[in-house]
């Protein structure tokens, strides 16, 4: 796993449109695999900048995406629809037709399923993925358990995680429980992974991804060692527990 330690938050984020730039511009028919969550929202002001400048283009872009809450209506403000039209979708020159986003309004969460692994495959390789890290270390909602997926699944969200992502809802009791995910085989399924995480909170699991020398079904983000173009990317915050980098 390569290490890129950036100053700041706004450094993290332009480093990376930068990364993802390179990984994605001499291609007509770009695919990309795209994120939630807090981190990655300076990372896509760079390329909403980037498309209305004429150095980006989206047009043949092709997009899917890691994860969204099951019971959540698309239009809600809370869903993961609603943020990525919000951060990025709604202010660049992408066809509607090109976003992938797993959906689970219904009581069919079978079908929900194999309809996103049915997506994927459509898609087919990613040239770039990007991802967050949870604190407990879970990646897209892939939560530490026994077993991981390795393809779509529907997960029980763990307490923890519901206790973080309240911060976007009214109150912890609106966070949905379940999420429907893409399985750590569909995370591994690009040329370049981009992992990203920022500021002193996430310092914890920083440190237990790069000292962590097994892999550890309990700390799903361990898996992303399996990836050999993986690329850790971090502000100083985030990088200062960290003693040991060697593999
Ligand atoms: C959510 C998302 C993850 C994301 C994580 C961390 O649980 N499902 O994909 O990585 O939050 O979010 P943040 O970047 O806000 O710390």
């Amino acid at each position: 796993m390569k290490i890129i330690v950036c100053k700041d938050y706004d450094a993290v984020s332009k480093k990376g449109a930068s990364i993802v730039k390179d990984a994605i511009s001499m291609y007509r028919k770009p695919k990309l695999g795209l994120a939630t969550g807090s981190t990655p929202e300076g990372l896509y002001r760079e390329l909403i900048a980037m498309n209305q400048s004429g150095e980006l283009n989206f047009e043949h872009a092709e997009t899917v995406n890691l994860d969204e809450y099951v019971g959540i209506d698309s239009s809600n403000e809370q869903s993961y629809h609603y943020y990525m039209y919000e951060n990025l979708f709604n202010h660049i020159n992408i066809r509607p037709e090109h976003i992938h986003i797993p959906l689970a309004e219904g009581d069919r969460l079978d079908k929900a399923v194999a309809h996103y692994n049915a997506e994927l495959d459509y898609v087919g390789r990613r040239d770039i993925q990007i991802l967050g890290m949870g604190h407990n270390g879970h990646i897209a909602f892939i939560e530490p358990s026994d077993k991981l997926s390795l393809r779509t699944c529907v997960v029980e969200l763990t307490p923890e995680t519901i206790a973080a992502n309240s911060r976007f809802f009214a109150s912890e009791d609106d966070v949905p429980r379940q999420a429907i995910t893409m399985g750590i085989k569909d995370i591994l399924n690009t040329d370049t992974l981009l992992i990203m995480a920022t500021g002193e909170g996430k310092a914890p699991t920083v440190k237990r991804l790069i000292e962590g020398k097994r892999l550890n079904t309990h700390f799903p983000a361990s898996m992303l060692h399996l990836h050999t173009n993986a690329i850790l990317l971090v502000d100083e915050a985030a990088y200062s527990l960290v003693e040991d980098v060697h593999e």
